[in-house]
């Protein structure tokens, strides 16, 4: 695990965005798995600008994304493959039936994410996989809980994650209960992970997932055993672990 220091949010969008576009560059058929959320907004941006000057083609770019609200079709302006279209896909040349989100609105949950796992599994598996992460320490959807689940499945959603992400809805009562997300096994598979935090909510979350033990209570901290992750954060998120850093030369300053 390396983890980049970035000065702020605007540093590590760009951070964030050279190293997806490295992949890109490098394969152009990449599989990016992606995410959602406030914090790759501005990395999502930055590839935009360079995709507008001619510098980045994701014409043969694949995408599968970690997550996707229970209950909501894609056309609620609060889903995720809404949010996707909104915030990437529509402005780049990227082939949106190259594009994978869960179908929040599946009369089978079950099926459904069987069929995702499918998915992820005839594209090769993913090259690149983009994570933000919860205050409490949540990747994609998987919840702090007392296994790590493997496979794509319906979550139900902790109090606290409803609670951060009724800002986007008019009241809590519309945050879904329930979502369906890639599982752990489907994460740590990818041959690449970039996890990317801002903010001092997450400076717990950031050092319990570093530095903690490896447990599902912290479903982050399980990319510690992963041999390719990259972690970008801002000084508000490195706040706790800067004030433990006995352990020496893991962060990379700039
Ligand atoms: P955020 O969410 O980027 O909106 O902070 C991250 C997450 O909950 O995974």
């Amino acid at each position: 695990m390396k983890i980049y220091a970035a000065k702020d949010y605007n540093d590590l969008s760009r951070k964030a965005a050279n190293i997806i576009s490295a992949q890109v560059i490098l394969k152009p058929n990449a599989v990016l798995g992606l995410a959602t959320g406030s914090t790759p907004v501005g990395a999502y941006k930055q590839m935009i600008e360079w995709h507008k000057k001619g510098d980045l083609d994701f014409s043969r770019v694949r995408s599968v994304n970690l997550d996707e609200y229970k209950g909501l079709s894609g056309d609620h302006d609060q889903s995720y493959r809404y949010f996707m279209n909104h915030n990437l896909f529509d402005h780049v040349n990227i082939d949106k039936a190259n594009t994978n989100v869960p179908n929040g609105l599946a009369e089978d949950p079950a099926a459904e994410c069987r069929r995702y796992d499918q998915v992820i599994r005839d594209m090769g598996g993913i090259d690149l996989q983009l994570l933000g992460i919860g205050g409490n320490g949540h990747i994609g959807f998987n919840e702090p809980c007392d296994v790590f689940e493997k496979g794509t499945h319906v979550v139900t959603l902790t109090e606290e994650t409803r609670k951060s992400n009724a800002r986007f809805f008019s009241s809590i009562d519309e945050v879904p209960t329930h979502a369906l997300t890639m599982g752990i096994q489907g994460i740590m598979s990818a041959g690449k992970i970039l996890l990317l935090a801002s903010g001092e909510a997450k400076a717990k979350a950031v050092y319990d997932s570093c530095f903690g033990p490896v447990v599902p209570g912290v479903p982050a901290s399980v990319l510690q055993l992963h041999r390719d992750v990259i972690v970008i954060a801002d000084e508000a998120a490195l706040t706790l672990v800067r004030e433990n850093e006995k352990w020496g030369g893991q962060i990379y300053d700039n």
